[in-house]
């Protein structure tokens, strides 16, 4: 049974964390010390979940009791902080639904050295100093780095003007962390990426069975009818298509959320005042942020307002019920210099794992949760 599944009429995640919400993820805006609830509640979720997996536990499947849906789904988040990335992190750390077990970092919207140093400063605004956040791989696999200052800005995070961070990185990098962890993990873990493939794929080239102690890989990459960077090539994709191709071959599930959906889900002048009428800490760096995100996005769609790319797959893991999916496959283009990075969706075949191709998305819905969750939540 998929963690992502809730059954009804069920006590669903929500509801039993709002009983474990006390000791569970810190979610408050101040500055408190480092966490180990976290850590608590993951140990609760791993206990709960290995309960009902293991038979000679003989907790029989329960039609009423779904407890995969009760606990909090351990993540780990793969990123290049950017406007939309740091948003995305936002959404996650203050949803006590998803037990964030660590942040890797990899270049992609900015190099290595400012998307790592956001990832900290956003877990300071937040007061989450217990997630590790780890530095991963400086450049794509074979090609150059290309850099997305024309939406993000210099620093990766325009608009806002953050406290040098203290938090420190974790030590150790981004791809033995994840090597190491995913052997190590008693049950699968989800992996949220936003940015470049390039940790994950040198991650499974290290240790190919890994793949097997991946549930799924939510990513937010590539197009169906669309690019972004070139005609037919999204960023991230095409930064390292490499690494993309690597991932997509490696046999674990994923869903594959385009810019076919991202681009319904925009920044409108609407669903930027709601934001900045909730009025707290957070709410306030995302508004400060949004404001000068995706520019030239807006000028290449023709759009008033620009696609929150990222927090999209937060989101999916949040509410799949606001999309759709359907099997197919994918395949990157990695030969030619004209269509380079392109994702080519095909129908699913019999003899692949298919991937779950996002179809559809309610943007007013995934507004509603954002604005929701930048609020006072637990605090
Ligand atoms: C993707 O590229 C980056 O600029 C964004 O952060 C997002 O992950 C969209 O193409
Ligand atoms: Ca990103």
């Amino acid at each position: 049974m998929s963690q992502l599944q809730v059954s009804a009429p069920a006590i669903t995640r929500s509801a039993v964390l709002l009983f474990f919400m006390p000791f569970a993820n810190s979610v408050n805006g101040a500055g408190s010390a480092a966490c180990p609830s976290n850590r608590y509640a993951s140990t609760v979720g791993l206990a709960l979940t290995l309960a009902q997996d293991w038979p000679p536990w003989g907790l029989p499947a329960c039609p009423f009791l779904d407890l995969k849906a009760m606990i909090p789904l351990p993540i780990i988040i793969d990123c290049d902080p950017g406007v939309d990335d740091a948003i995305a992190l936002l959404l996650a750390l203050r949803s006590p639904e998803l037990a964030v077990q660590a942040i890797t970092v990899v270049a992609g919207n900015v190099p290595l050295a400012l998307t790592q140093r956001n990832a900290r400063q956003i877990c300071e605004l937040l007061g989450r100093r217990d997630i590790p956040i780890y530095a991963g791989c400086p450049r794509p696999l074979v090609r150059s780095l290309v850099t997305a200052e024309d939406i993000h800005g210099k620093t990766g995070l325009e608009g806002a003007t953050l406290p040098d961070p203290a938090l420190p990185l974790a030590s150790g990098h981004a791809v033995s962390y994840l090597v190491e962890t995913l052997q190590s993990a008693p049950a699968p873990l989800t992996l949220a990426t936003l940015g470049p493939l390039t940790n994950i794929a040198v991650a499974l080239i290290q240790v190919p069975a890994i793949a097997a102690k991946i549930e799924r890989i939510v990513m937010m990459g590539g197009g169906i009818t669309q690019g972004n960077i070139t005609p037919v090539a999204e960023f991230n994709i095409y930064v390292d298509p490499h690494a993309a191709q690597v991932v997509f071959a490696a046999g674990m599930p994923i869903t594959f959320l385009s810019l076919d959906i991202t681009h319904q889900v925009l920044t409108t002048p609407d669903r930027l005042a709601a934001i900045r009428a909730v009025g707290h800490p957070v709410s306030d760096f995302a508004t400060a942020v949004l404001s000068h995100y995706g520019k030239a996005d807006e000028a290449l769609l023709g759009t008033v307002g620009a696609p929150l790319h990222d927090p999209c797959v937060i989101a999916y893991l949040l509410r799949p019920d606001l999309f759709t999916t359907e099997p197919g496959q994918v395949q990157v283009e990695l030969n030619s210099s004209l269509t380079l990075g392109q994702t080519v969706v095909s129908p699913a075949s019999p003899d692949r794992l298919p991937v779950d191709i996002v179809r559809s998305v309610d943007a007013a819905g995934v507004y509603e949760l954002l604005t929701n969750r930048l609020g006072h939540v637990g605090n």
